[in-house]
């Protein structure tokens, strides 16, 4: 599944959460080691799910008693993670991907570029992000930003534009 190959545009060079060789696609001498299409290393992507799944140990759920975790990753190399938030008014509750929007934004400030999100829940269950943190993740990335979740069938990596075609932007005049 996926896209093009295609590295993040403004990560720092020899950021740890990037391969450090660059993808080669001559076919004269191989590519050693595979390479996400996202440009992000297997153990950067495995990186991105451990810090999901601990952010949802935080998860305040007493009501679906569903423990998610979201960690994002930022075209700076910044990673921030939160948990889902319930509250007795269900329609409140905030979901973990929102979460840690909400914490990069507070740390960061409004300018950030999400080029990855990764999504965990402690129930064995899949939860790919809902419709409502599709359009808050294009807010604040692209169509290219890749999610990494738990699908159906096991772990899931796709592009946002994949899972919300057609996504909402506001063009003003
Ligand atoms: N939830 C998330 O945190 N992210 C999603 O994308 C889908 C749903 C949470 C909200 C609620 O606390 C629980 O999962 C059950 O819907």
């Amino acid at each position: 599944m996926g896209g093009e190959a295609q590295l993040p545009t403004h990560l720092e060079p020899n950021h740890p959460h990037l391969p450090s060789a660059p993808i080669s696609h001559n076919l004269e001498s191989p590519m050693t080691e595979t390479t996400h299409p996202s440009g992000l290393t297997d153990e950067a992507i495995a990186d991105l799910r451990a810090r999901a799944e601990t952010a949802a140990e935080n998860s305040y759920s007493p009501y679906s008693h569903f423990r998610v975790g979201a960690a994002i990753l930022l075209d700076n190399g910044q990673i921030f993670a939160g948990p889902n938030v319930e509250n007795a008014s269900y329609r409140l509750t905030i979901c973990a991907e929102n979460t840690a929007i909400a914490k990069a934004i507070s740390e960061v400030g409004p300018k950030i570029h999400v080029v990855a999100v990764a999504v965990a829940n402690l129930n064995g269950a899949n939860s790919m992000p809902c419709g409502a943190c599709r359009q808050i993740l294009l807010e604040f990335g692209s169509t290219s930003t890749w999610i990494f979740g738990p699908g159906e069938d096991g772990p899931v990596d796709i592009q946002l534009g994949d899972l919300l075609p057609h996504g909402f932007k506001l063009k003003q005049e």
